[in-house]
């Protein structure tokens, strides 16, 4: 059992105003949870003014990235040490960053170290692009970003943290991966946890789904063996949607989460 856990991933999308309008319409929408944890990840510009606002209500917020450096002369950058205490959790490993700003397994590890050391839960996103697909390679991929995500931390520290399994090939394309094909990834991501770090850490990790996730498929994953929750982009911009999809999270029947194994 445990809350199903939603993350919003607005990307480079919304200004400071309209993210704070997005929350105070949210939660008139949503109401009180029980079921559900929402996360929301603005453009870091506006996680001081909502960190207030979300204080209000029961969302908690992500970072979209910051750099693993805990202080010093990185001219530009973000650490996880200032955003400690504002954020609760911390996206690392976006394909987005992989591929447009060339972050290479050293980067993440250490980002997720960073996030670790700094009380922030990371979010590790790993996932294969569509010539890996194509290739038969999404299994090596998985087992080679999961072993060089998390390299520097402890089977305890694994246990806690959150896994997006996010084929690169359905982020942003509307073309999403099927159930089956989800649950498969994410019972590779439990034994390869499990041969890593051992069972408990398999048991306890949290697995998201994320790619092209909307409001007519979100409960096919939420349903399926093993996923905790999901990582949405586009369709979290649109608060009507993602309320909707919070609220079909909400009413399905409490089920014991199935770890997939
Ligand atoms: P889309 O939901 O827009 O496909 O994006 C997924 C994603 O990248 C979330 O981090």
């Amino acid at each position: 059992m445990g809350k199903k856990l939603i993350i919003a991933n607005w990307k480079m999308n919304l200004t400071v105003n309209e993210a704070s309008l997005y929350v105070h319409k949210l939660d008139k929408l949503v109401g009180k949870l029980k079921n559900t944890e929402v996360v929301l990840a603005p453009t870091m510009l506006a996680l001081q003014p909502l960190n207030m606002q979300v204080q209000h209500h029961h969302f908690n917020l992500a970072v979209q990235n910051f750099y693993w450096r805990d202080s010093g002369a990185y001219t530009g950058e973000v650490s996880a040490s200032q955003l400690r205490g504002i954020v609760q959790y911390g996206i690392i490993g976006h394909s987005e960053r992989r591929h447009i700003f060339a972050e290479r397994s050293k980067d993440i590890r250490s980002k997720v170290q960073a996030a670790v050391r700094n009380n922030i839960t990371p979010v590790l996103c790993i996932g294969e692009t569509a010539q890996e697909r194509a290739n038969k390679e999404t299994s090596d991929v998985i087992r080679d970003q999961l072993v060089g995500g998390l390299a520097n931390i402890t089977s305890v520290e694994v246990g806690q943290i959150v896994i997006a399994y996010e084929p690169v090939w359905s982020i942003g394309t509307g073309k999403f991966a099927s159930p089956r094909d989800v649950e498969r990834a994410v019972k590779y991501i439990r034994r390869q946890i499990e041969h890593l770090f051992g069972k408990v850490a398999a048991e306890n990790v949290r697995v998201l789904y994320g790619g092209s996730v909307n409001l007519d498929n979100a409960m096919s994953y939420l349903q399926t063996a093993g996923v905790n929750g999901l990582l949405i982009g586009e369709s979290s911009l649109d608060v009507y949607a993602f309320a909707g999809i919070i609220k079909k999270c909400e009413d399905m029947p409490s089920l014991p989460v199935k770890r997939g194994k």
